[in-house]
């Protein structure tokens, strides 16, 4: 049974890229060997993250980050079961962003400001999609969008 699951936290410290990468890392490792993909957004110290795999694995995952002192304020907003995955390839995909003045924020905010824990889950997965399209169509162009600063390829 295949599933999707998405959740907000809050980062304990500002994060840098090594910080990043270090998560990253061992996401891959870890994703790959149960086959678990996703993508992680951060922005303005939030965590944004789409996780999908069978139930089992989505569930361990997700407890086992829950549990990780690098974030807290855990805030889960869809658990769907689903047909296929949105990001098959991606053992975990990484997009950081900033929040303020940035055209796809603006969509989902009345103030201009990224604040993912008032997202409903229609919401949350309307946003992954565009900003996993955005991914998609740079990777094709290898044009980057404005709108996101950076991410990583697997
Ligand atoms: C925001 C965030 C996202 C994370 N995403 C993943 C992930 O997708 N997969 C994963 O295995 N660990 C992820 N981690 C790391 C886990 O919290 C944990 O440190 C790791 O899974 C432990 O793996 P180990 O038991 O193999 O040492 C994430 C941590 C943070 C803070």
């Amino acid at each position: 049974m295949l599933v999707r699951l998405i959740y907000i936290s809050y980062s304990n410290t500002e994060m840098s890229d090594e910080n990043i990468k270090q998560i990253l890392d061992k996401s891959k490792i870890n994703n790959s060997a149960k086959k678990v993909t996703g993508l992680l957004l951060y922005s303005d110290r939030y965590f944004f993250q789409c996780l999908e795999g069978e139930r089992r694995d989505v569930n361990q995952t997700y407890l086992r980050i829950a549990a990780d002192p690098r974030h807290s304020k855990c805030v889960l907003i869809d658990y769907s079961e689903v047909n296929s995955r949105l990001f098959p390839t991606w053992s975990m995909n990484f997009v950081a962003f900033s929040g303020s003045d940035n055209e796809m924020v603006l969509r989902y905010s009345e103030n201009g400001l990224f604040q993912p824990y008032d997202f409903s889950a229609g919401q949350a997965n309307a946003f992954l999609l565009e900003v996993a399209n955005a991914i998609a169509i740079s990777n094709r162009t290898e044009e980057k969008p404005k709108s996101l600063l950076a991410w990583f390829k697997d």
